[in-house]
């Protein structure tokens, strides 16, 4: 096990990597804890947590709402909180952490709380970054805050129940890290492409860290997203207008979104084809999908013309400038369409 530290303005959390889950209740009293996980990850892992005030949440992006949310504050209420003796540990995934991260950050002004991630997506990126919150109204993330988490523990073992799917969300992220922010891990990645399907943990550890880290050094650098913490964003602007308007999971969406921006980044004359293709045959090889399929074009440009990130006539995009080295730069309207409406 090891430790990286994320220092922001208000506070230091701890991320233990390559940690046992059990280490929890080392750093928090079991008698003070609330356990906040959802149905399929209690089944898994709920006996590690036994004897522990418990709320469990049913599965799914349908479930992120401010419902859920309300759901989670009356049994907090029926529990008996009080601020100064509660902590949250939200167990499970991103949808997981990003409720009990938002319920923890505004439930009596906010109580302590850790995460122990428990998807790939959630260990490179969910958890990492004090971003929680709810979709509303169809809206991605729409409702939410920004604030750390005091622990959180990455506990590399629970890949192993991971259905592959959800690897394959998770993959998403993770080669985005590289493709914004270190080539070298890229090509890393796509040489040990199969210890990650394998899930060979002792030579896929590493990269899997090194991805965490370029998330954790960006949020160090730009907690609040005032500029390079936008390079996150890579995929998602896009991404997110996929996933609402087409039921796509986190992950294929960004995939796409992904893609899209690879596009773009290739118009502007920033990238070279065959990087195109590098990134593409990287996401195809974990099970992404790369191309617009049966995504209506019209309906996709409806939403990201709704998009919050919106300036104008104007999107703020994530483009590559060579694969580890993303820009944000602004795409008018109707360079979007082109690109979008020339893929396949
Ligand atoms: N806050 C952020 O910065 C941030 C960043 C990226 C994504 N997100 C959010 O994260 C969410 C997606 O997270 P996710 O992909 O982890 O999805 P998820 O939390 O829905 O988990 C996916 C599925 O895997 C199950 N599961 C979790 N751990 C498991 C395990 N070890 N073994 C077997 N099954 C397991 C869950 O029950 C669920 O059915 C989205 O809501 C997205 O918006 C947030
Ligand atoms: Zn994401």
């Amino acid at each position: 096990m090891r430790k990286i530290m994320l220092l922001t303005k208000n506070k230091t959390s701890t991320i233990f990597v390559g940690a046992d889950m059990d280490i929890v209740f080392e750093l928090c009293n079991k008698a003070q804890a609330v356990v906040i996980t959802d149905k399929n990850v209690d089944l898994l892992y709920g006996d590690r947590f036994k004897g522990v005030k418990k709320v469990i949440l049913d599965c799914g992006e349908s479930h992120k709402t401010l419902n859920t949310v309300q759901y989670v504050y009356d049994n907090l209420l029926k529990f008996g909180c009080e601020r100064n003796n509660t902590v949250i540990i939200g167990i499970g995934g991103g949808l997981v952490c990003d409720i009990a991260g938002f319920v923890a950050s505004t439930f009596l002004r906010g109580l302590s709380f850790g995460f122990v991630a428990t998807t790939l997506l959630a260990q490179v990126d969910a958890a990492i970054g004090g971003k929680n919150g709810v979709n509303f109204n169809g809206y991605k993330n729409m409702v939410g805050t920004i604030n750390q988490p005091d622990f959180i523990i990455c506990d590399f073992s629970t890949l192993k129940t991971l259905p592959a799917h959800e690897l394959s969300n998770g993959m998403a992220e993770l080669i985005k890290h590289a493709v914004i922010g270190d080539r070298e891990l890229f090509y890393e990645i796509e040489k040990e492409k199969k210890a990650f399907l394998d899930l060979d943990l002792h030579r896929i550890e590493p990269l899997i860290v090194k991805s965490m880290k370029i998330k954790v050094d960006i949020v160090t650098r730009d907690e609040t997203e005032r500029h390079e913490r936008r390079k996150l964003n890579f995929g998602h602007t896009y991404g997110h207008a996929i996933e609402s308007q087409f039921g796509l999971s986190h992950g294929e969406a960004v995939s796409i979104g992904m893609m899209l921006e690879t596009n773009l980044s290739i118009s502007r004359g920033l990238l070279e084809k065959e990087a195109l293709k590098r990134i593409k045959e990287l996401l195809n090889y974990f099970g992404l999908p790369t191309e617009m399929g049966r995504i209506n074009r019209h309906i996709l440009m409806d939403a990201i013309t709704k998009d919050k990130k919106k300036d104008g006539n104007e999107i703020y995009s994530v483009l590559i400038k060579g694969i580890g080295n993303a820009v944000i730069e602004k795409v008018s309207i109707k360079e979007i369409r082109g690109v979008l409406y020339d893929m396949h």
